[in-house]
């Protein structure tokens, strides 16, 4: 019989680490080893509750909590969650920066100590300061500190770097039921839908699908396909659709007459505050340039065999969220 391999997964309790959690539970060869900073939170008891996943105590703020919970595992999960210090911490954008650049780096340093590591999983996104330095400049803190944790795994960790796969996840549909700035609002007593952006609303966004199910879907595949993804970008997402593309279809799915408007970024920052600030700058990004634009270190999706069917993308997501009173 085949041995029985571990996945650590970061996250397990969150969207992208969940979403992995399911599909690898049941992927055979595969045992999930789910990460959290309290083994006694519901969420991290729903994970146990089958009796398929075991769930372990650690913190990315502890290199060695992680090195002890990524012992024997032949494949670590790894992501970083920038907005809980900027939204719950009191931090700025860039001191969220640098407490996401460190967890980063303590990931991959314990990720490094494992001696039965086989494959290194980092959950990242592409960085507009870097791109734009010298042009102009732009920074978008949440995506900028990932991508100089790429850069520092390939400069100090190089043997960890030869066994890594980076996934870019794109932004989740999830967000246009849950996160406030995003929710299309009625005009009082109109029946009519507003979505305000502060960017084109016709740029195209990299969309990751469901994050229920889409995550685990790459992670399995990024997996069965061993060293050819090693050092490889992939994007997590096989849709790139505008606001005003994703508004028309939930008016479809609702029944609800919607319409984008745009504004200006200083009053969508009046609006929102920093927070909107940082969303704000990030729409810039993808107004600008692609910048999930597929190059020579990415590995597409049908090397990885994804199956398109399987899938589940914008409408599929928003579909179940509506099917669950979850949309407006
Ligand atoms: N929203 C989007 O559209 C989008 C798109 C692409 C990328 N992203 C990126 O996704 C990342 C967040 O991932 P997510 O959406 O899966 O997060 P999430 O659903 O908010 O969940 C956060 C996870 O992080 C874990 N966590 C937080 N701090 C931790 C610590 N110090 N030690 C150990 N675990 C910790 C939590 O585990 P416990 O609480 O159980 O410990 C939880 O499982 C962000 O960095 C964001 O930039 C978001």
């Amino acid at each position: 019989m085949a041995q029985v391999k571990i996945i650590a997964v970061t996250g397990a309790t969150g969207a992208q680490g969940g979403g992995v959690v399911n599909i690898l539970k049941k992927t055979p060869g595969w045992r999930v080893r789910a990460i959290t900073r309290n083994p006694d939170s519901d969420a991290a008891k729903a994970l146990a509750a089958d009796g398929t996943v075991e769930v372990v105590r650690a913190d990315w703020d502890d290199e060695d909590s992680l090195a002890a919970a990524f012992s024997g595992a032949a494949a670590v999960f790894a992501v970083t969650n920038w907005w809980e210090p900027f939204l719950f911490g009191g931090k700025t954008a860039w001191e969220a920066g640098e407490i996401e650049e460190r967890h980063g780096m303590n990931l991959a340093r314990a990720a490094a100590r494992t001696p039965s590591l086989e494959h290194y999983l980092w959950s990242t996104l592409p960085g507009a300061k870097q791109r734009f330095l010298g042009k102009g400049g732009l920074e978008v803190p949440h995506m900028d500190y990932k991508a100089i944790v790429d850069a520092r795994i390939r400069e100090e960790l190089p043997a960890l770097a030869a066994k890594t796969t980076y996934l870019y996840f794109g932004y989740y549909p999830q967000n246009i039921a849950y996160v406030p700035m995003m929710k299309p609002f009625e005009h009082p007593g109109t029946g009519q839908y507003i979505q305000l952006v502060a960017s084109d609303s016709q740029a195209k966004l990299l969309l990751a699908g469901d994050m229920a199910v889409n995550p685990g879907i790459w992670v399995r595949q990024v997996l069965a396909t061993g060293p050819a993804a090693f050092g490889k970008y992939t994007n997590v997402a096989l849709e790139r659709w505008s606001v005003q593309q994703m508004l028309d279809k939930w008016s479809e799915v609702t029944g609800k007459r919607g319409v984008v408007v745009q504004i200006t970024e200083e009053a969508w920052a009046r609006l929102w505050g920093p927070v909107g600030t940082e969303l704000a700058w990030q729409f810039k990004f993808v107004e600008l340039c692609d910048p999930f634009e597929v190059g020579d270190d990415f590995i597409s999706p049908e090397e990885l065999g994804i199956d398109a069917s399987e899938v589940v993308g914008f409408e599929g997501t928003i579909r179940g969220l509506a099917s669950k009173g979850l949309l407006v």
